[in-house]
């Protein structure tokens, strides 16, 4: 039944019938959740041969010690096998402790405060400074502007990637943006990957912009597909290298979701100048990383072609869930014009658009019968979505029969708010 080619009386049927379902779910007491990014027990599971793979041996390729101080910018053999991950050289790839998020907030609070390229390359000494965020995005990256003072301004997210045209208007005509957030292989929440086109215009993006703009480029998801055919993207290094603008570039992943989310290896990739100056900068908050974390993650998955196996056993684990949720979503929405999703072929969302003013209403009605959604909102700038409309799915972490359950009971709310809209028009 499409919502706008329906009688009113069989939407007052319709409504009738999905209450009395609605109220037989509230009976069930449920306690279900689809609001959290995270790695189900099985998958982290799959990399438990972490723990003891040392075995007493903890000096590294070049006969240092791991479990000493020092080596600020990561083993030499993690920071090539993360450059691989990355498309950067060794020499580009600095690798951290194990969240990449801390390098990011890191990599921005040093441009802010105390500038990439010296004290007179700070934002900070603006009156204001700005960020391009393209919506729906990840909440994270919107808390730290939002905790740094930075102000938010959205642009367009398209299945291609951030609206180009939008972009290259918007930084050429102010000073004040002094970067973007872009998630360019399986977008979180939407899993869209960025086109060829974009990704050359996106590292030609600071030859546009003002002085010290950076791409904040975070590949959270590089490796994370759910099939083999899945599209690849394209190295924005391989371009940043031949127009000259990798000193523009920042680049961002970790094994979060590829071993351990909580115990993990964070990475980040620029131009050698700009890891110097980032070096420097931590040297005042560190002596160094985990380098046994780091040996240990490099015994473990060893090269790209390790990795990739790796990271099919995480696909055979999560497909089922996005084919849960998918499936559900084609056979009790598709053609009802009650709303729009997008069908990810890697990384951890799905995106769902309900007609506008209606997201809240959903995630209210289903926390109301025990499933919790991601909040309205909180894939925009500020938590403010305009339209009122998208609500991210996050299928990894429960049970694959609560997955089920869950999206059933998502579906039954977005036709009963759906249809109540259409009622009170
Ligand atoms: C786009 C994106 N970036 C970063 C992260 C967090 O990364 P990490 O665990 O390396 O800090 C997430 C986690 O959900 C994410 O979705």
């Amino acid at each position: 039944m499409h919502i706008d080619k329906a009688t009113e009386a069989e939407l007052r049927a319709a409504l009738a019938d999905l209450h009395e379902q609605y109220d037989a779910l509230a009976a069930k007491n449920l306690n279900l959740d689809l609001t959290r990014g995270k790695p189900s027990a099985a998958q982290v599971a799959l990399s438990d041969a972490l723990d003891g793979i040392l075995d007493g041996n903890y000096r590294a390729a070049d006969g240092s010690d791991a479990r000493n101080y020092g080596g600020l910018e990561g083993l030499p053999e993690a920071r090539a096998l993360f450059a691989e991950v990355l498309g950067t050289a060794p020499e580009e790839t600095l690798v951290g402790g194990n969240s990449s998020l801390t390098l990011m907030y890191q990599v921005m609070d040093f441009a802010l405060r105390e500038g990439l390229r010296g004290a007179d390359s700070a934002w900070g000494n603006r009156a204001q400074v700005k960020f391009l965020c393209p919506v729906p995005g990840y909440d994270r990256h919107f808390s730290v502007c939002e905790y740094l003072g930075i102000e938010m301004i959205p642009v367009r997210l398209l299945d291609s990637g951030p609206d180009m045209d939008q972009v290259e208007a918007l930084v050429a005509a102010d000073a004040d943006i002094k970067g973007i957030w872009c998630v360019p292989r399986f977008s979180n929440p939407t899993g869209c990957v960025y086109s060829a086109e974009t990704v050359k215009r996106l590292a030609g993006l600071p030859q546009v912009a003002s002085a010290s703009f950076i791409v904040m480029w975070d590949n959270a998801y590089a490796v994370h597909t759910l099939q083999d055919d899945a599209p690849a993207l394209a190295s924005i290094a391989a371009h940043a290298r031949e127009l000259g603008t990798m000193d523009g570039i920042f680049q961002f992943g970790s094994t979060s979701k590829i071993t351990f989310a909580g115990a993990g290896v964070g990475f980040v990739g620029s131009s050698e100048r700009n890891l110097a100056a980032f070096r420097a900068h931590l040297a005042f908050q560190t002596i160094g990383p985990d380098k046994v974390n780091q040996l240990r993650h490099v015994r473990f998955l060893k090269d790209s072609e390790t990795l990739n196996a790796h990271m099919s056993r995480h696909a055979a684990l999560l497909k089922p869930r996005f084919d849960a949720v998918l499936g559900t979503l084609e056979r009790e929405l598709a053609g009802s014009g009650m709303g729009n999703w997008t069908t990810p072929q890697g990384g951890y969302f799905v995106s769902f658009d309900a007609l506008p003013g209606l997201a809240s209403e959903i995630v209210a009605l289903a926390g109301n019968v025990g499933v919790k959604l991601t909040p309205a909102g909180a894939t925009f700038p500020y938590g403010k979505d305009p339209d009122n409309r998208n609500i991210r799915l996050s299928p990894s972490f429960p049970a694959q029969d609560d997955v089920q359950a869950s999206v059933d009971v998502f579906v039954l709310c977005v036709k009963i708010a759906s249809i109540k809209q259409r009622l009170s028009r």
